[in-house]
C-alpha cells in the first residue's frame, strides 16, 4: 500500500511517496528530497530513519512483541530450537524435515576451521578480550576460502552454513586458548549447542556430561538473541554488505558492533554491576540513587532500549529460565536476587517510569550463562554466535536486492569555511 505526504518548504509544497509496511508502520519516503529540496535530513542516532525495507523480524516496541518471519517469540522459544530457527530467519520459512536434516549436514561438514587457523590463535596474548578474537578470526577465516569473494552469490549456503557452525568453533578455542587449555575438536556425532559446551569444557580423553538442561538453556539464549531488526551490530553489517564486501568481513563488523556495553557487550557489564553491588552489601538502591542524579554516568545496565517501550520479551522469557535453570541445578545465586530487587524498585520508580524504562534481554541472561558456567568475558561472544543467522539473513537481503545501493550517509558539515594555509614560519 502506498499514499503521499505533502511537506512545505520554502513556500511550495512537494510531495513524497508513503510506503505501509505489512504490520501498518508508514514510511516517507524522502529519496527525492535533496534533488528538490536542496535540504537532508538530520537524525543522530537515526531513531527516525528507516535504513531499509525488510522481511526478516518485526518488533512493536510499544506493545513489547518480537516476531521472527512472522512467528512470535514466545512461541519458538518453546518450540523451536536455535538451529530451526536459524533456517527460518536466512530462508524465509521453518525447514521440513529433509531441509532441516540438509542444513544440519551442512553444519556439521564445515564445522571444522583450517587446521592452519589454529597457530593464528597463538598471536593473541592471554588477556585478549574473545571478542577481539572472535572478529579477527572470523575475518581471518574468509582468507581460507577465497570463493567468498568472487562466487558469494552461488556459493551463499555453504557460506553462511560455514559462519554458522564456525563461530562456535572459534569461540570454543578463544576460551581455552586463554586459559592455556588444549583446543577440543568438534564431534559430528554432537548436535550444535551441546558442540559447543563440548569443545568448551570435555578434556582430551574426557568428555564432559551434557546435561539437556544446560544444553537446551543455553540453546534458548542462541534463539532468543538470533535476530533484531535493524540494531546497532546489524545495521553495520547491512552497511558493509553495501559495498559489496564478502558475508565474514560483514559478520566481523558486526561483531566490532557488537561488543560494546550499549549494545552486546551490556550482559557482560550487567554481571559487574550486580558483582559490585553485592560486594559492596548493597541491596541496590544506593546504586539506584547514582543512576538517578546521574553522577559518574552511571546507567542501570540491562535497562533501557531504544526501540521497546514496555517489556522486552525476550526478559520477561529469559527472567523466567533464571529461576527453572537454577532449580534444575540445584544453585542459587544471590545476583539474582539483586537483579529482581532493582528490576522491582526500577518498575515503580519515576525516573524509569517517566522515561519507559524496562528490563531488556540483557539484564537476567548472565544469571543463566553464569550458571551452567560460561565465564563472565565471554558472555558476549554467546550473543554474537545467537546473533549470527540474523546477520547472515540480513546481509542475504542486502546481496539480493537489485536496489541496494552503497550506503553513505550525508551529514551537515560544521568545521571552518575556505582559510588559506600557513607555512609553518606564518604559523609562529
Ligand atoms: N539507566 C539509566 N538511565 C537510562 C538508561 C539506563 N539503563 N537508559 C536510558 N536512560 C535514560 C537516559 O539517561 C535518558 O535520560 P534523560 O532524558 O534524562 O537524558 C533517557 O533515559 C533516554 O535515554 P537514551 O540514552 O536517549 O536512549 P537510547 O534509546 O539512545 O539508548 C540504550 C538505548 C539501550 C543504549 C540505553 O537505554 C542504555 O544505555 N541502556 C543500558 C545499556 C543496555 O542495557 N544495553 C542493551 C540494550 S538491549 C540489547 C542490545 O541491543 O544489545
Amino acid at each position: 500500500m502506498t499514499g503521499n505526504v505533502e511537506m512545505n518548504f520554502d513556500g511550495k509544497t512537494i510531495g513524497f511517496p508513503t510506503i505501509v509496511g505489512s504490520e501498518g508502520e508508514v514510511g516517507v519516503n524522502i529519496t527525492a528530497l535533496r534533488n528538490q529540496t536542496g535540504c537532508i535530513t538530520l537524525d543522530p542516532g537515526y531513531g527516525n530513519t528507516g535504513s531499509c525495507e525488510s522481511a526478516i523480524t518485526f518488533i512493536d516496541g510499544e506493545e513489547g512483541i518480537l516476531r521472527y518471519r512472522g512467528y512470535d517469540i514466545a512461541e519458538l522459544a518453546a518450540k523451536s530450537t536455535f538451529i530451526e530457527t536459524s533456517y527460518l530467519l536466512i530462508y524465509g520459512n521453518l525447514p521440513s524435515r529433509a531441509q532441516l536434516v540438509d542444513f544440519s549436514n551442512l553444519l556439521t561438514e564445515n564445522q571444522m576451521l583450517h587446521e592452519d587457523m589454529r597457530h593464528l590463535f597463538d598471536g593473541f596474548p592471554p588477556t585478549a578480550h574473545p571478542m577481539a578474537i572472535l572478529s579477527a578470526m572470523i575475518n581471518a577465516a574468509s582468507s581460507y576460502h577465497p570463493n567468498i569473494i568472487n562466487k558469494r552469490e552461488e556459493r551463499f549456503p555453504w557460506h553462511a552454513a560455514r559462519l554458522i557452525s564456525q563461530v562456535r568453533t572459534i569461540a570454543a578455542y578463544s576460551y581455552r586458548k586463554a586459559r592455556g587449555l588444549p583446543t577440543i575438536y568438534p564431534k559430528t556425532t554432537l548436535k550444535y549447542t551441546a558442540n559447543f559446551l563440548h569443545m568448551m569444557f570435555s578434556h582430551p580423553g574426557e568428555d564432559i556430561e551434557l546435561k539437556p538442561e544446560i544444553v537446551r538453556a543455553l540453546d534458548l539464549i542462541f534463539l532468543l538473541h538470533a535476530d533484531h531488526e535493524q540494531n546497532c551490530s546489524t545495521s553495520t553489517v547491512r552497511m558493509v554488505a553495501s559495498s559489496r564486501a564478502n558475508l565474514f568481513a560483514s559478520a566481523s563488523a558486526g561483531v566490532c558492533a557488537l561488543w560494546g556495553p550499549l549494545h552486546g557487550g551490556a550482559n557482560q557489564a550487567v554481571l559487574e554491576m550486580l558483582q559490585e553491588i553485592h560486594h559492596e552489601g548493597d541491596d541496590g538502591s544506593k546504586f539506584l540513587a547514582q543512576v538517578k542524579d546521574k553522577t559518574g554516568n552511571r546507567r542501570l545496565m540491562g535497562f533501557g532500549h531504544r526501540v521497546y517501550k514496555n517489556f522486552d520479551p525476550r526478559a520477561v522469557i529469559i527472567k523466567e529460565q533464571c529461576d527453572k535453570v537454577l532449580a534444575q541445578l540445584h544453585k542459587s545465586d544471590p545476583l539474582l536476587d539483586i537483579a529482581k530487587k532493582l528490576e522491582e524498585i526500577a518498575l515503580h520508580d519515576d525516573y524509569f517510569v517517566s522515561r519507559k524504562l524496562y528490563p531488556n534481554v540483557d539484564f537476567y541472561s548472565g544469571i543463566i550463562m553464569r550458571a551452567i558456567g560460561i565465564p563472565l568475558d565471554m558472555f558476549t561472544v554467546m550473543f554474537a554466535i545467537g546473533r549470527m543467522p540474523g546477520w547472515i539473513a540480513n546481509f542475504k537481503e542486502v546481496m539480493e536486492d537489485p536496489e541496494s545501493r552503497i550506503a553513505r550517509p550525508r551529514q551537515i558539515y560544521t568545521g571552518p569555511t575556505l582559510r588559506s594555509y600557513k607555512t609553518l614560519d606564518q604559523r609562529g
